[in-house]
């Protein structure tokens, strides 16, 4: 069975606990025209594309869970610009259509090969409206040393859910590859109990790897920060990277 299916109530009670949701749309929005499009590869329980369609963001999720599908489709608000969601890989998603900001979040990026990457890259520079940015959030070596505990016990508390994370990490130094086994508990108001399983590979990139993959597909990096607060990159590679490019074609036009 591939990862992350399991119901996406559960995964929304454990991402607030991660993530700064408030942050990231104020973030993505500021890479955005008025009503522009938007693509986000990896859309897990559509977060982020509901967030951005409250503000007037028609866009598109993709994502390999059916169950995070199933659930981003349910969540979606019918008063809120339209959402579709697919559920595919990334690697094999086609469209004709064009988007005003691609963007991946929370190591999705991470769950791809090195190969991969570099080829999905190639992909989404031909998915970019004139203009067009691309973000993404990626783990990053360093990340992956401070953030190391083989085995991890974590509670999260929703409204009448309790949800509980047993993960255990592990490395593959000879493939650069983080292996997560995560055992996913959920125990709602009546008491009952569930249980699911969670296995995901992430490919341990470097900050200079990422940068070149970019610049090697056509783009041109044009900021790197530390946080969804812009917050400046850190200054030795610790904590969270983002990178924000847009095609390197756009950055000859615009000097021209
Ligand atoms: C950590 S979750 C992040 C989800 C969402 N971006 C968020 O911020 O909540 C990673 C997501 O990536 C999806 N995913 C992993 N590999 C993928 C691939 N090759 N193509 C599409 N989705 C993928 C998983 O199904 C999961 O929903």
């Amino acid at each position: 069975m591939s990862s992350f299916e399991y119901p996406g109530e559960y995964y929304e009670v454990i991402r607030k606990d991660f993530r700064d949701l408030a942050a990231e749309t104020e973030f993505l929005a500021s890479y955005l025209p008025p009503g522009g499009r938007v693509l986000d590869i990896g859309s897990g329980t559509g977060s982020n594309l509901r967030a951005l369609a409250a503000l007037g963001h028609p866009g598109t999720g993709l994502d390999q869970s059916e169950a995070f599908t199933a659930y981003a489709i349910t969540a979606a608000d019918p008063g809120s610009a339209a959402t579709a969601y697919v559920h595919t890989r990334a690697e094999e998603f086609t469209t004709d259509d064009r988007f005003d900001l691609v963007y991946s979040l929370f190591s999705t990026l991470n769950q791809l090969s090195r190969a991969e990457l570099r080829q999905l890259l190639t992909t989404v520079l031909g998915w970019l409206a004139p203009g067009g940015h691309v973000v993404i959030d990626i783990g990053h070596l360093l990340n992956f040393v401070d953030g190391y505990q083989p085995n991890i016990i974590a509670h999260h508390q929703g409204d009448d859910l309790l949800v509980t994370r047993l993960a255990r990490q592990s490395v593959h130094a000879h493939r650069a590859v983080w292996r997560n086994e995560e055992t996913i508990i959920a125990r709602d108001g009546e008491g009952r109990v569930s249980m699911y399983a969670n296995f995901f590979d992430q490919t341990v990139f470097t900050a200079p790897e990422v940068r070149d993959l970019l610049v090697d597909a056509g783009f041109e990096v044009v900021a790197e920060y530390g946080g969804f607060r812009k917050e400046p990159g850190p200054r030795i590679g610790r904590g969270p990277l983002l990178f924000v490019a847009r095609a390197a074609a756009d950055a000859q036009e615009a000097a021209a």
